[in-house]
């Protein structure tokens, strides 16, 4: 049996911060950030609720939307790379402030593919009959860790802060839910995307240094980055695709993770898609959330109509390891 997405919801903390906000921050422009990213917006945090306290939010919602309540869980799976503390993982944070006793919570440390790894992971467990019910979200708080001054402009314009969560169960059909998940890895360009310290390569961990000379702050090889990300998000399509014999034009909706609106107008443009009609961008609104841009978009696109029961949906991401990961969905 096939496991399905039964229910999904997203949320962002209400405070948002416009480019013309930052442009008080930093040297920076809202035209520059429009023009080489789209984003116009994004949301910060105002408070310590964290990447857990985010993802809560959202389960809230995914779970009302499954009809199911919190004890209806039986297994966690959260995603992130800002984690609320160093350790343990964000997984069991929010299973407290859910209020889920004593089942199985895993963290999940694949950056912007995180969710779709985490995703997979819930499908196998799903068709192996292990769980019933899992819980999968993808949460991220990174205001609270960039470099808001212009030495880190080039990243610190780009992220935003929020969360989204799916509810995975076996359908009732094998002709529809996840048809298959394709995950990649490749670490000769895990310095190309990071955030190298407090790590447990140094001893101390955290030093004046590392703070004054900001490698305490995400680094992003962006021109690198994003040569890698478009040829790697079409791999990862046709992959998917031709996996499961399904063709380009089948396809209702892409579901992208939202990294810049380049590259997702160049992968629409590859496939002869539409951005928006048929390739979901939100990233005007919410910047790159990491872990939580694709569960977010999912609920965005469900909650406007854009995909129905028996659609077939592209999930695909890439990002930093570097990693990259797509999945075909028959919804
Ligand atoms: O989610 C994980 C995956 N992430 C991605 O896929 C992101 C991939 N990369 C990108 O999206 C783009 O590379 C960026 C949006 C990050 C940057 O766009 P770019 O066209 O590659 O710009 P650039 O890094 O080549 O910078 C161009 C110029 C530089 O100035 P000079 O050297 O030409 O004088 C930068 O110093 O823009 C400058 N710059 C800025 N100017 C104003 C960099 N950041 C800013 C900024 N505001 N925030």
């Amino acid at each position: 049996m096939r496991a399905r997405i039964t229910g999904t919801g997203f949320y962002v903390p209400d405070k948002v911060v416009t480019n013309f906000d930052l442009e008080k921050m930093m040297d920076t422009s809202d035209e520059w950030i429009r023009e080489r990213s789209g984003i116009v917006e994004r949301r910060f945090v105002d408070s310590e609720i964290g990447s857990s306290g985010l993802g809560a939010e959202a389960a809230k919602i995914a779970m009302a939307k499954a009809n199911c309540q919190p004890e209806d869980i039986d297994f966690i799976i959260f995603a992130t790379l800002s984690p609320d503390y160093v350790f343990p993982g964000s997984g069991v944070f929010m299973q407290e402030k859910l209020g889920i006793k004593d089942i199985g919570a895993l963290d999940v440390r694949n950056q912007c593919t995180g969710f779709i790894y985490g995703l997979s992971i819930a499908d196998q467990y799903i068709k192996s009959g292990m769980y019933k019910r899992i819980l999968v979200v993808g949460g991220e708080v990174h205001s609270t860790g960039l470099d808001m001054s212009t030495r880190g402009r080039d990243v610190a314009v780009l992220f935003g802060d929020g969360a989204g969560a799916a509810i995975v169960e076996p359908g009732d059909s094998d002709d529809y839910g996840i048809l298959s998940t394709h995950l990649h890895a490749d670490g000769r360009f895990a310095k190309e995307l990071c955030c190298e310290d407090p790590g447990s390569l140094k001893t101390p961990r955290l030093t004046e240094e590392m703070i004054a000379s900001g490698t305490v702050y995400p680094y992003m090889n962006g021109r690198q980055v994003f040569k890698h990300a478009v040829v790697k998000f079409c791999g990862a399509i046709q992959e998917c695709l031709e996996a499961n014999q399904v063709a380009a034009e089948q396809v209702k909706l892409v579901i992208p993770h939202q990294a810049n609106l380049r590259i997702t107008e160049a992968v629409a443009q590859r496939f002869g898609w539409k951005v928006h009609e048929q390739v979901f961008s939100n990233i005007h609104k919410y910047g790159n959330t990491t872990a939580a841009s694709i569960p977010i978009a999912i609920d965005e696109a469900i909650n406007e109509g854009k995909i129905q029961r028996g659609d077939y949906v592209v999930l695909v991401a890439f990002g930093s390891g570097f990693t990259w990961a797509s999945a075909l969905i028959r919804w």
